[in-house]
């Protein structure tokens, strides 16, 4: 994707070292961090330097090739199975970090050179399947569309691209009339920072709303389509997202718009029943309690935001029942959010590959 002039991916490989756009620096500046070995890209991924399904997946594929890279001549399984343990403790609920792990080791068995090569094919891959998921989800959008998305699936989550937002860019290279309401996403505002910050990027007309704010303008018919991301999708398609997206779902239901999940089929848990088996990944309270910006001379500032004190619960994602879901769109295509649909996905999958 573009940011100015120059063509960029979130999260790449060079030699060694894991390169990547500092999402924690969005939107006030626009820096690229470099994480010289296997523990450096787990750090950036707990501390959500890189974020976003697609994108930790990448970039624990490429943390995961590193440890191979890395790896001494003694102890070399021990120092290979500890290092997979602690990528895979970085972020618990997304399926594409586990999935891209998985595939980096068992590649690496061969040499830490096809290790490498396989971890760049798992970020190609996500390049494509998110290209193709704008294809497809494009149909969806008619013209003048009013859309809204939660928390940012765009390219930023993943390697580029993006899923809710894929369909939104090539809508807009289609030449349609769009207009996006951007939930600001607390407690991090993934929404508010950096889907308004990509579509900034992009030419596409939005406006930040309060995350309160869309059972009203839903009311008003306001809103024409909903379009989220996934962390992971269970096999009856049940589906674990930003906190926050339950509600959407309820609310889109309740007033009979269509609401679309867009995720690769690497984001779909074939071991995972249902929702209820999803682990959901609590985060440190401070990041309620507090919020990160920039004061008036843009100095970066910490704010408390509660009433000194309080503590805080903050689970990062919820569950939406496949009862609530129109759609999942998908890089082959569009289906719907249950067991029968999922599964045949998924055998044709094995099938091409067979
Ligand atoms: O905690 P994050 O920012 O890594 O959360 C992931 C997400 O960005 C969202 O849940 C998103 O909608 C799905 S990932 C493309």
């Amino acid at each position: 994707m573009l940011v100015g002039d120059h063509s960029y991916q979130t999260v790449w490989m060079e030699d060694h070292t894991v390169k990547m756009i500092d999402q924690n620096a969005l939107p006030f500046s626009f820096q690229i961090h470099e994480c010289p070995s296997y523990w450096d890209t787990c750090m950036a991924i707990t501390d959500m330097t890189v974020r976003g399904a697609g994108a930790i997946g990448a970039a624990a594929a490429f943390a995961m090739a590193q440890a191979f890279l890395e790896a001494p001549e003694t102890d070399r399984e021990v120092f290979l199975e500890d290092a997979r343990e602690e990528i895979e403790g970085t972020r618990l609920t997304a399926r594409n970090l586990f999935y891209a792990v998985e595939r980096v080791y068992e590649a690496g068995q061969l040499s830490a050179e096809n290790a490498k090569t396989e971890a760049q094919r798992i970020a190609l891959q996500d390049t494509e399947d998110t290209r193709a998921i704008g294809r497809y989800g494009n149909k969806l959008i008619k013209n003048n569309a009013r859309i809204l998305t939660h928390c940012n699936a765009g390219w930023l989550a993943f390697v580029d691209y993006g899923t809710a937002l894929s369909p939104v860019y090539t809508a807009k290279k289609e030449g349609k009339e769009i207009f996006v309401y951007v939930d600001e996403t607390r407690p991090r505002g993934q929404g508010a920072r950096l889907t308004a910050w990509e579509l900034m990027q992009e030419g596409v007309p939005f406006t930040i709303i309060p995350d309160n704010a869309a059972a009203s303008l839903m009311q008003q018919g306001k809103i024409d389509l909903v379009i989220v991301g996934a962390d992971r999708i269970a096999k009856n398609g049940d589906t674990a997202n930003k906190i926050g997206t339950l509600g959407r779902a309820i609310l889109a239901n309740t007033f009979g718009i269509p609401f679309y999940i867009a995720a690769p089929t690497s984001t779909i848990d074939a071991a995972c029943k249902s929702g209820k088996e999803i682990i959901i990944e609590e985060r440190n309270q401070d990041e309620v309690l507090y919020q990160d910006g920039i004061d008036a001379n843009g100095n970066k500032v910490k704010v408390m935001v509660c009433a000194p004190g309080s503590t805080a619960y903050n689970p990062a994602f919820d569950v939406t029942p496949a009862k609530y879901i129109t759609g999942i769109i998908t890089e082959k295509g569009i289906i719907k959010a249950h067991h029968q649909s999922i599964s045949s996905l998924l055998k044709s999958i094995e099938d091409e590959r067979a």
